[in-house]
C-alpha cells in the first residue's frame, strides 16, 4: 500500500481538488486498493467543512466529485502514516517541515515537482481570487497528479502489484 496526503493551507481549495484528481486517476488506473489518498490543512480555520464551492464547481465541470469531502488539519502521526506528504507552496512546506521529526521529513515534498512542465515552482492560492484561478489550479494539479502516479510507479512496484 502507499499512501499520500495532500496539503494546502485550509484544506478546502488547492488540496481537495488535489485529492478528488489523484484519488479519480487511481481509480481509472484500477489501483484504488493500492494507492490511498487524503488531503488536509495546515491552518484548522476550516475543519469539518466541505471544499470551497468553486473548487467543487471546477472539479465537477472536469467530471470530478468533491463532494464527500471534509476539511481536517495535519496531526504528527500523519508523517509516520503517510509515504507522500505534498506541500502545495513553501509555506507550506515550512510549516510541515516545522512540526515533523526528522526521520520522516523525507517524505516532504512540493507538489509541483512532479509536474516540471508547469513551469511553476507552487500552486498559487486561488481563495481571494475569482474563477478563473480554479481553472488554472486545476490543470496544474491535474498535471502533478500523472506525475505523481509514474514516481509512484517508479518508486514503488512492488506496492502496486
Ligand atoms: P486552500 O485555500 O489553502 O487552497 O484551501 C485557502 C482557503 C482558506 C483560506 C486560505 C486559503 N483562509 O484564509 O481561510
Amino acid at each position: 500500500m502507499v499512501r499520500v496526503l495532500f496539503v494546502c493551507l485550509g484544506n478546502i481549495c488547492r488540496s481537495p481538488t488535489a485529492e478528488g484528481v489523484f484519488r479519480d486517476l487511481v481509480r481509472r488506473e484500477g489501483l484504488s486498493e493500492r494507492i490511498v489518498t487524503d488531503s488536509c490543512g495546515t491552518g484548522g480555520w476550516h475543519i469539518g467543512n466541505p471544499p470551497d464551492s468553486r473548487a467543487c464547481a471546477e472539479a465537477e465541470r472536469r467530471g470530478i466529485d468533491l463532494s464527500d469531502l471534509r476539511a481536517r488539519q495535519i496531526k504528527e502521526s500523519d508523517f509516520e502514516a503517510f509515504d507522500y506528504v505534498l506541500g502545495m507552496n513553501d509555506r507550506n512546506i515550512a510549516n510541515l517541515e516545522a512540526m515533523c521529526s526528522a526521520s520522516y521529513k523525507d517524505r516532504i515534498k512540493l507538489f509541483l515537482s512532479y509536474a516540471p512542465d508547469v513551469g511553476r515552482h507552487d500552486v498559487p492560492d486561488p481563495y481571494y481570487g475569482g474563477p478563473d484561478g480554479f481553472r488554472d489550479v486545476f490543470d496544474m494539479i491535474d498535471k502533478a497528479s500523472r506525475g505523481l502516479l509514474a514516481d509512484i510507479r517508479t518508486r514503488h512496484p512492488d506496492a502496486l502489484g
